[in-house]
């Protein structure tokens, strides 16, 4: 099977795709019981070379929603790669059973890798401190939902943002919306990589750094806070040093405007209080719902089953 769709990055689509794909994923939301059997018949293979609660269980969920079957491993090390096969001929041996391959791995550009080897398309979630497209329909969907659009908005992303994968697959693709700005909110030490300034650069996209989250808290839309990426940290007392460095609490909210919302990917660490939690503008937990939604809409779009429900 060649020419078929596989996300890997959150550019592999246009604007006016990811719109479809929204219009979609609110169908569903609107109408699961139209969607219930859509993918009867198919089997998704889910590779988690790194672990995922989150991520793995919002695909599972969302093909058994569809009506599929789930495959697959979430401890390599029960898998024959442990062998010593390379990542090439497992794509082309594992695609030969299903009909999408969902992958996560530890090394950035694995996804893509394997998405040139497999027979059926693949999505990427989360290679290593580089993408993280589905969580980022997630972040657009929640954001559209709360706040009726995608443009001429100001977002903060505050927290770990040179390894904070969500944020570089956020922030790249809210870059391509009209009017957006970004705030910047990290320590010296976690700032925005290079790579991702100069994406927004080029579609002039005004943005600002600061360590200061309190400053930043007035003018924002979106805050979308990040937890302090222990795994990718080379010292750990340069991760414990690093780890509490910003707290919201619903103390700090007080500044927030009333329509602002508070993102967060899950997991959270200490980086968000409970106290905030309560908050109507806390919507991490619906976020998570809205990611089950948005991976329906995905698998259906890859397999070329939208539009054909029942
Ligand atoms: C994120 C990830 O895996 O990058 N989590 C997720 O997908 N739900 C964020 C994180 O682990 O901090």
């Amino acid at each position: 099977m060649q020419g078929h769709r596989s996300l890997i990055d959150p550019s592999d689509f246009t604007v006016a795709e990811l719109n479809d794909l929204f219009v979609l994923a609110e169908h569903i939301i609107q109408h699961p019981g139209q969607y219930s059997e859509a993918c009867k018949g198919k089997v998704l293979a889910s590779l988690f070379f790194e672990p995922s609660t989150r991520t793995k269980f919002s695909f599972d969920a969302a093909m058994l929603r569809l009506g599929g079957q789930v495959i697959g491993f979430s401890d390599p090390s029960t898998s024959s790669v442990a062998k010593g096969e390379t990542v090439a001929d497992s794509a082309k041996t594992i695609s030969q059973y299903v009909d999408l391959i969902v992958v996560r791995h530890p090394k950035e550009g694995t996804a893509k890798l394997i998405s040139r080897y497999a027979d059926c398309p693949v999505i990427n979630a989360g290679d290593g401190g580089h993408q993280h497209p589905t969580q980022t329909l997630t972040d657009l969907l929640t954001i559209r939902n709360y706040r009726h659009r995608l443009e001429n908005l100001t977002i903060g992303v505050c927290g770990d943002l040179k390894f904070g994968r969500t944020i570089h697959s956020l922030v790249t693709c809210m870059s391509r919306f009209p009017g957006n700005r970004f705030v910047f909110i990290s320590p010296d030490e976690l700032k925005m990589p290079l790579y991702v300034k100069q994406a927004v650069e080029q579609r002039e996209v005004p943005y600002e750094e600061t360590a200061d989250l309190e400053g930043a808290i007035p003018k924002l839309d979106v805050l979308y806070m990040s937890r302090v990426q222990r795994e990718r940290f080379i010292s750990e007392e340069e991760y414990m040093r690093l780890r509490d460095f910003f707290v919201l609490t619903a103390d700090k909210l007080k500044h927030a405007r009333k329509e602002m919302i508070v993102m967060h990917p899950l997991p959270r660490i200490n980086e968000i209080a409970t106290d905030v939690d309560a908050d109507p503008r806390a919507v991490y937990f619906q976020q998570v719902r809205f990611g089950m939604y948005v991976r329906m809409a995905l698998i259906l779009k890859l397999l070329n089953l939208a539009g054909k429900e029942a």
